[in-house]
């Protein structure tokens, strides 16, 4: 099939989360099976690391959005570890900044570009797509785009559209005034007729009334997210569709995240031997000079540290815990200033016991992952989550709150039958959380062989692209019938 893939996160060009993961790993996995895959991001400044090498593909492409000249080219450069090229949309002026999202006047212009880009760069390149498959807000006009002022190409007269919401709770809402900067003026009678007289224009709003199809990450979070508990306002716009939405589970990439051949540990270790394990705990605990014996839990953290990850359940149980019981907590992650302090002040409350790093770190993100004896999840809400995902098949039995994608990939450890991959709690408040940490501390303090059956069940989950893929291209294929 020829697919199409647009996304601002591609790992490991750009990432802010996991977005940036399955980015890359869904269109990798496509390719590996011999599809024919364009994807494109933009080309942030980050992008250009030093080593990496771009060919130009489209040189400079003029159109106008509104006011502006946009002027912009494509340059390629293929993924690490796979032939399969990714496309960069080059617009310094819109791109070439530290962050991959801000809070300019710009912001819908910049996502606007990426989407007009990539469909100039099908036209130049007589890329015909069976298949538009765009993610969450920053791509989600482009299938408006595809119906009204790209609709006159006969290229694009098979395209069907896919849209992924990796996270409702960023919709892309901007004065309805910026509407000429999106060149989607013509199409103002498809768009949110309620919403535009309020004077407001949803990027992901228009994704879900437009696409072919929605997907979102998980089964769980596809009902969840047409609830009004849980709809962000779309609600009832998401049950409107449910006969086109599905809940498809991500995957995790297995080429980057596998506890045998991960290139950012210091041991590897695999199911049946799990010694470079404590071997990895060991050495992190003298990289983070934590103190204690080398039996004492070491819990991991890595997170955006927002709203969204049930942080404030942290703030409200940890300092208790940590002088109740003997554990140790090691925190990777970036976030709101409310939080970062809050852990800031934990490290230095309890330094024998607490460590926490600020900061993006890769390297560091995989050896928590193996390194610790339990990782923590508390998310208010979770629409996959790969974390957990990635810390079951590093024999680091997950602590989550029951929600989301953790809901579909955690079972409750019943230590009767031996079955199960981690602790989960089902209410959302302090007691919940310590309820769960404690279980999990009395569990590991327990048999070891119960332990390690414990992390053997995680580790065997088969959790990869490779058997997720089947459900994007059964829906490719049914939207697609003509197509492969
Ligand atoms: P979300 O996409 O909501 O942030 P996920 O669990 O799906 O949550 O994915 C998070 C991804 O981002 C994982 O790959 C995780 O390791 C990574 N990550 C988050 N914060 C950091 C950080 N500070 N340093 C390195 N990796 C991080
Ligand atoms: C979002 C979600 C996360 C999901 C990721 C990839 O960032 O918050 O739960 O795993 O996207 O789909």
């Amino acid at each position: 099939m020829n697919i199409l893939f647009v996304s601002s996160e591609e790992a490991p060009f750009a990432k802010t989360g996991g977005l940036g993961d399955v980015g890359a790993a869904l269109p990798r996995q496509l390719h590996a099976l011999g599809h024919a895959v364009r994807v494109f991001l933009p080309m942030y400044s980050r992008v250009q690391a030093p080593g990496r090498v771009f060919q130009e593909v489209v040189p400079e492409m003029t159109f106008t959005l509104g006011p502006h000249t946009v002027r912009a080219s494509i340059y390629s450069s293929p993924l690490p570890d796979s032939g399969m090229p990714i496309y960069f949309v080059r617009c310094p002026s819109l791109y070439d900044r530290p962050g991959i999202y801000g809070n300019a006047p710009d912001e819908h212009l910049r996502f606007a570009v990426l989407c007009w880009a990539s469909l100039k760069t099908c036209q130049y390149l007589q890329f015909a797509p069976d298949i538009a498959h765009v993610n969450d807000w920053p791509t989600a006009i482009l299938p408006l785009m595809l119906r009204s002022v790209f609709a006159w190409d006969k290229l694009f007269a098979r395209t069907r559209t896919v849209l992924t919401i990796h996270n409702l709770g960023h919709q892309g809402t901007f004065p309805a005034s910026v509407l000429p900067e999106t060149g989607l003026e013509a199409a103002r009678d498809l768009l949110h007729q309620d919403d535009l007289h309020a004077g407001v224009l949803g990027f992901l709003k228009t994704g879900i009334m437009h696409a072919n199809a929605i997907t979102t990450v998980s089964p769980t979070y596809a009902r969840e997210i047409q609830t009004p508990a849980s709809g962000v306002g779309l609600d009832a716009l998401l049950r409107s569709r449910s006969e086109v939405l599905f809940g498809i589970l991500n995957g995790i990439d297995e080429t980057e995240w596998s506890s045998e051949t991960d290139k950012h540990l210091p041991h590897r270790y695999s199911a049946d031997d799990l010694s470079g394990k404590a071997r990895c705990k060991t050495d992190l605990l003298a990289a983070l000079r934590l103190k204690g014996q080398a039996d004492m839990p070491l819990i991991g953290l890595v997170s955006r540290l927002v709203w969204q990850k049930g942080i404030d359940l942290c703030m409200t149980v940890l300092p208790g815990l940590l002088r109740r019981r003997a554990f140790r907590l090691v925190v990777l992650g970036n976030g709101e200033p409310r939080y970062t302090t809050f852990f800031a002040r934990l490290a230095a409350a309890f330094p024998a016991q607490v460590s926490y790093q600020a900061g993006f770190d890769e390297t560091r993100a995989h050896w928590i992952e193996a390194g610790c004896d339990m990782f923590l999840m508390p998310s208010r809400y979770e629409p996959c989550g790969l974390n957990q995902m990635y810390s079951l098949r590093y024999g680091t039995p997950p602590i989550v709150h029951a929600t989301g994608g953790l809901a579909d990939t955690v079972q409750q450890y019943d230590h009767r039958t031996g079955t199960g991959t981690g602790f989960r709690f089902e209410h959302f408040d302090g007691g919940g959380l310590t309820w769960a940490i404690e279980r999990a501390l009395s569990v590991q303090a327990g048999s070891r062989e119960q332990w390690i059956r414990l992390q053997r069940n995680g580790m065997r989950v088969p959790f990869g692209w490779k058997h997720r893929i089947g459900d994007y291209l059964r829906l490719y294929r049914q939207l697609a019938p003509g197509a492969a």
